[in-house]
């Protein structure tokens, strides 16, 4: 049996991730946070997705011996510089909640106009092995859902910032709360980088 790592608590992300990889390596096993021995989880404190993922990578490799896979992921607004980035789960603060973060966020973009409201969700995804030499390799992947933040909060679907954001690649203007998982993933910065990640994944595992 092939195993990875994915270091992530959410049973979603970890069944997604099995099932994208497992079109390419059938038998593969992809084992969470729960499925490990506790380790010390590294601050994510780094400036962009890229930097969070590989730090999430790197730890989990080094704790649990396996090619190791980590996510980070999260909106950036034209009209605020790219902000909440990195900062996108607890923009209003702590405890983090998704309802005063939509609220907030919606609060700070009142005075935009519609022209100006451009935003993308932004998900990177690191894998961090060593290869037949015992070398360490590390490969980063980014996926981008480009669209727009509207004026109220739509749709019970989804999560985090769903609710406020419309894609850009789709017939409609539905929010990402408003479509199917399925025509989300279909289209998401998750999905996008996901899929872009599993050929190096069969690709490590041919070395
Ligand atoms: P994480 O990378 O899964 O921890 O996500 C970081 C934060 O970014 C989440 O708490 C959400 O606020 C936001 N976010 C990331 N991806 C999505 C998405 O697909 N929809 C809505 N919010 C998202």
């Amino acid at each position: 049996m092939v195993e990875i790592f994915l270091a992530s608590r959410n049973a979603k992300k970890i069944a997604e991730m099995e099932r994208i990889l497992g079109a390419t390596l059938p038998g593969l096993h992809v084992l969470g946070l729960d499925d490990v021995a506790a380790y010390e989880e590294p601050v994510e404190d780094q400036p962009d997705f890229a930097g969070n993922a590989l730090l999430k990578a790197r730890a989990g490799l080094e704790a649990t011996g396996l090619p190791s896979l980590a996510d980070d992921s999260g909106l950036c607004v034209d009209a605020l510089n790219g902000m909440p980035g990195v900062l996108s789960a607890r923009w209003s603060g702590p405890p983090k909640s998704d309802d005063r973060n939509n609220a907030l966020l919606l609060a700070q973009l009142e005075d935009v106009h519609d022209e100006r409201r451009g935003a993308q969700f932004r998900c990177a995804v690191a894998l961090v092995r060593r290869d037949a030499s015992g070398q360490v390799v590390e490969d980063v992947v980014e996926g981008v859902m480009p669209g727009r933040v509207i004026r109220e909060q739509r749709g019970t679907g989804g999560f985090g910032y769903d609710v406020v954001f419309v894609p850009d690649e789709q017939e409609g203007s539905l929010t990402s709360a408003e479509m199917t998982a399925e025509a989300k993933d279909a289209i998401s910065h998750r999905g996008k980088s996901l899929r872009a990640i599993a050929p190096i994944v069969t690709e490590a595992f041919s070395d």
